[in-house]
């Protein structure tokens, strides 16, 4: 129980790209890797607060896949023993999308787990829009126990990539003046097929990486191109702070292994 450590753990997913017909780019089964993030957590030992999963939970064109993603994020619940959580992104469709678990009144709302307050944000336009920006304000006017995570699907700032520098949540900078000086510990994204750690205004943003492709960072300017390579971020929010922790699903032979003592307290 990390909670006892004072430390929470939250796996972030994110970019999922589920297919209802045939594998993306004949190579990519999101469903697949959904229950490969069970897995690893499982050998690991890893004992998560929460998944918080940032959206695309489909490939665009894709939404008779919404069934089969509730079902595996439901088997992933089971395996991790901790809610799973979810927003949306471009590629979903907020309609069709309201057959996942939580989502059946909206796409934004708050949960509260392990005494910290967990915001899920729609941005399946690529904005927040003002009507969401001041319920966020609101839910934000009290602070929280444990303080608050915010999800959402688009960073709220541009990726290094020249493609995607421009990527970004439309209405980030009111996005930005309702989060400041609130007690938000941690901002977190996905997007950008690609990990990015920054901090804005005094609040940390993890941009997670993909469980369905990478993007290739020295693509040309003008090509956005991406790698099957299947990743995900442990989160751990501490009392000084946090860490975002990018994991690969690939799993090649170690080099080397050689035991170490670990405190009891520490394995999640
Ligand atoms: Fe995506």
């Amino acid at each position: 129980m990390s909670r006892a450590s004072g430390r929470l753990t939250v796996l972030h997913v994110s970019d999922v790209h589920a297919t209802d017909h045939g594998l993306l780019y004949d190579a990519v089964d999101g469903l697949e890797r959904l229950q490969a993030v069970g897995e690893y957590a499982r050998r690991a030992r890893i004992t998560p607060e929460a998944v918080i999963v940032t959206g695309d939970l489909i490939q665009r064109g894709n939404s008779a896949a919404y069934g089969a993603v509730r079902d595996a994020l439901a088997d992933l619940e089971q395996t991790v023993q901790a809610p799973v959580l979810t927003v949306l992104g471009n590629h979903d469709e907020p309609d069709a999308a309201r057959i996942l678990r939580g989502h059946e009144k909206s796409h934004h709302r708050t949960v509260l787990v392990a005494g910290l307050r967990i915001i899920l944000l729609d941005t399946s336009s690529g904005a927040l829009g003002r009507v969401q920006r001041e319920w966020l304000a609101g839910e934000l006017a009290e602070p929280h126990r444990d303080g608050t995570v915010i999800a959402l699907h688009h960073p709220p700032l541009g990726s290094p990539l020249p493609t995607l520098a421009k990527a970004g949540l439309r209405d980030a900078d009111e996005f930005l003046d309702v989060i400041e000086g609130s007690d938000t510990r941690a901002i977190l994204a996905g997007h950008f097929h690609h990990p990015l750690a920054a901090h804005l205004r005094g609040t940390p943003v993890t941009v997670g990486p993909s469980l369905a492709y990478h993007q290739v960072m020295d693509a040309r300017p003008d090509l956005i191109s991406g790698h099957d390579r299947a990743m995900f971020s442990i989160v751990h929010l501490l009392s000084e702070g946090m860490t975002a922790t990018s994991v690969s699903l690939e799993s090649p032979s170690p080099l080397f292994s050689s035991s170490v003592p670990v405190p009891a307290h520490q394995n999640s």
